[in-house]
């Protein structure tokens, strides 16, 4: 089963293969399994440096272009207008195709007033560069402020059951956002969880498949890494799970707000 996000303004497959990592022929040989098993949305970005292998993974494939959704993001060293451009027309050069699904900013950026750099982003938008621009590392303040300034569609934050986000979420609903959440499987930490493991063997599934199940049925998108085949095949069929309300509640209540992802240039958190 393929599970969708559908909001006024976008339509997007609702789990996505995260690349951050994967490299050279691994991020190659990676999206090859991912495309074949099933994903139909992969995440990459101009600092992951693999744009090129994930770009000649998709074209080498037996799909369409238009079957895939594509994401990428603007490095916040890239937000002055003129380098939002630039740098994404390098990227389009570099996954060698003439747009992308989905642009975003990746972090909250100081070179630039964000207006000028979302202005430069809707151009593109626009110009048929990218069909949706949306942002990343956005907490709920500057979420709003975006969301007033530019179309955006979506805000791409780190969420995992020991992370909740409900400020987030609640602005995300209040515009018509969906959320993307990223590090979704807590960096490899859930599979070592009694909880998730407990629900896992209940149902002959694995704790990463009961951690994107309980995203997907909340109408997150998910962007789950693997660099091992098995586990990027496990991982896309947790579209198939069903989680009951207990269980859902009962994952809810593991939070401890745990942030995985913090570099240096981070904003103030909620
Ligand atoms: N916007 C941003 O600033 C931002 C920041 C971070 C990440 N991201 C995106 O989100 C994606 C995912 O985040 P992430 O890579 O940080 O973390 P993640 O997806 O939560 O976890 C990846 C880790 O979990 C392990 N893993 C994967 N499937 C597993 C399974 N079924 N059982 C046990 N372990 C499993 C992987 O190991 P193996 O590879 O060995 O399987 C890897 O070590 C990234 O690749 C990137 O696309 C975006």
């Amino acid at each position: 089963m393929t599970r969708t996000i559908e909001t006024g303004r976008c339509n997007v497959p609702a789990l996505g293969f995260g690349t951050w990592q994967l490299q050279g022929s691994d991020a190659y040989d990676c999206v090859r399994v991912a495309l074949e098993v099933g994903y139909r949305h992969l995440d990459t970005a101009q600092m992951y440096d693999n744009e090129e292998e994930v770009g000649r993974a998709l074209r080498d494939s037996d799909l369409d272009r238009d079957d895939v959704f594509v994401t990428t993001k603007v490095s916040h060293r890239n937000a002055a207008p003129a380098d939002v451009a630039a740098s994404t027309h390098a990227s389009l050069d570099r996954l060698g195709t003439d747009h992308v699904d989905l642009l975003l900013l990746h972090w909250p950026s100081d070179v630039a007033p964000l207006e000028a750099t979302l202005e430069a982003m809707t151009r593109l938008r626009d110009e048929h560069k990218s069909r949706h621009i949306g942002v990343s590392n956005f907490p709920s303040q500057a979420l709003e402020q975006a969301a007033g300034l530019a179309p955006i569609v979506t805000n791409q934050v780190e969420h995992h059951p020991y992370l909740a986000i409900d400020a987030i979420e609640d602005v995300a609903d209040e515009h018509d956002l969906f959320v993307t959440a990223y590090s979704p499987l807590a960096r490899g930490r859930v599979n070592d969880d009694a909880l998730l493991r407990e629900i896992a063997d209940a149902r002959g599934c694995t704790p990463a498949q009961v951690v994107l199940a309980w995203m997907l049925q909340r109408g997150v998108a998910a962007i789950p890494k693997s660099g091992t085949p098995e586990r990027i095949a496990q991982n896309h069929q947790a579209s198939d799970i069903t989680l009951s309300d207990d269980e859902l509640a009962r994952i809810r209540g593991l939070d401890e707000g745990l942030r995985l992802i913090d570099p240096p240039f981070a904003p103030a958190w909620d």
